[in-house]
């Protein structure tokens, strides 16, 4: 459930009609709705209220502070992967004790950061980088709270891009191995073991995986305490998907209720790491039609954002539901709607039934919110777009459009390049 609704034929988010926002902030834009936010986020953190646990949203998702701050406010933690997400969501007002760090590419920078904020733990990915933290808490006088990332070799059922659980994928530690490693951990005096971890994958439409997975962490964890090897938290990861077309996720209540039966007598705080699933169909991208074309095969609607914007129709063949702004009765053809990039990969849908739509005329794209503009990217020397949270009747820009200025930031044209005189890089 989310708040854009038609209002007589008007796409509206909550309160605000979006076309008045597109008027007032230009196009593109993201969208988000502050009250499916925190539905959404409440809504998960209500299903496991009878056991304790943290709710640490997964921050590349969405990394924007003001939205970070949403669920901060509601008591929950974030799921950081880079010392970049530390910093934002400690601008958010997060807990550092409610921060955990994944992620197989932890640099000794980052990793002596999150030490000096006093995360939580680190969900540490390979034995070497058992040793970094080690080594990082050791010269700096402290413990480092670690769980180890398994890797239960579960088949998330997945797009294999998104699919994280498997062998054959980069991430974590082989759960048949992560005991040696565990047992590494217990010798080295600057670690603190606080419990296990572990992320199948993203998008996952079933509990069965979630489930499989539990099984399997319920056996180390039993392993673990019989050689005297405390595990205080168990960290299931994210991955709850949602509907984009017609998947049929399940409820949260759903994906609660069967983990925390799995989970039963572990007596362990349980750790989640949700990113979608909170903001995926809070967001929508609002974009303006700039052209329309056909040739003898096809259909084009070229629209003023692209994959820049919004990377997952080219990069996964992702699908995400086109509608207009202003509804109308039309007819309706197959049309790929494209953006303004030099890449044939620069699509927002493929072969698609859509209303015709005119020059000007805007376009919602929807269930946005998650993996939208936290990968956007300034390819072809766009700058990135605005994003703005509606809140009841008033809408506010949490994220101004960037300048050209913003593009160079930081370049340099260095001495021997220099025009006679020239004192800095034109702008
Ligand atoms: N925890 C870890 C360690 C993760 O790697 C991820 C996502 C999450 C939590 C959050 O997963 P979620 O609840 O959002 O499924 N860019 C792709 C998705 C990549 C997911 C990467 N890891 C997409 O646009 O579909």
């Amino acid at each position: 459930m989310n708040d854009f609704k038609y209002v007589n034929n008007e796409l509206w988010c909550e309160e605000v009609p979006v076309a008045e926002i597109a008027q007032r902030v230009g196009t593109p834009f993201y969208l988000y709705s502050h009250r499916t936010l925190s539905r959404h986020f409440h809504v998960f953190d209500q299903a496991f209220e009878a056991v304790d646990h943290i709710i640490c949203f997964s921050a590349k998702s969405n990394s924007n502070i003001a939205i970070l701050r949403v669920f901060t406010r509601q008591g929950g933690g974030v799921d950081i992967v880079s010392g970049g997400e530390l910093f934002r969501a400690l601008k958010a007002g997060v807990d550092p004790k409610k921060v955990v760090y994944s992620g197989v590419g932890k640099r000794r920078d980052e990793i002596e950061y999150a030490l000096r904020e006093g995360i939580l733990m680190f969900n540490v990915e390979s034995s070497q980088e058992l040793d970094d933290i080690h080594d990082c808490a050791r010269n700096m006088g402290q413990k480092a709270g670690v769980a180890l990332r398994v890797n239960p070799d579960v088949d998330a059922q997945t797009h294999p891009h998104i699919s994280t659980g498997l062998k054959e994928n980069k991430f974590g530690i082989d759960i048949e191995r992560s005991l040696l490693e565990y047992r590494k951990a217990n010798t080295l005096p600057y670690v603190d073991i606080m419990g296990v971890s572990c992320h199948i994958g993203s998008q996952v439409t079933k509990v069965s995986p979630f489930i499989d997975t539990m099984n399997r962490l319920k056996k180390l964890v039993h392993a673990l305490r019989e050689e005297g090897i405390q595990v205080r938290f168990l960290d299931l990861g994210g991955g709850l998907g949602i509907t984009y077309d017609r998947e049929e996720p399940p409820h949260p209540s759903e994906y609660a209720q069967a983990v925390i039966e799995a989970a039963r007598d572990l007596h362990c705080t349980l750790i989640f790491e949700p990113g979608r699933v909170i903001v995926g169909n809070a967001g929508i991208l609002v974009t303006k039609v700039l052209y329309t074309k056909s040739n003898e095969d096809k259909n084009f609607i070229v629209v003023d954002a692209g994959m820049n914007d919004l990377i997952r129709p080219g990069f996964y063949n992702a699908y995400h539901q086109i509608q207009p702004v202003v509804k109308g009765q039309r007819e309706e053809i197959q049309v790929d709607v494209v953006g303004p990039i030099c890449e044939s990969s620069d699509y927002l849908a493929k072969e698609r039934k859509l209303p015709l739509f005119d020059r000007s005329e805007l376009m919602a794209v929807m269930s946005a919110g998650a993996y939208g503009f936290s990968m956007a990217s300034n390819y072809n020397s766009r700058p990135k777009i605005a994003e703005v949270l509606v809140r009841d009747n008033r809408f506010h820009v949490i994220r101004r459009r960037e300048t050209y200025t913003d593009l160079i930031r930081g370049e340099k044209i260095p001495a021997f390049l220099k025009r006679q005189n020239e004192k800095t890089v034109p702008s």
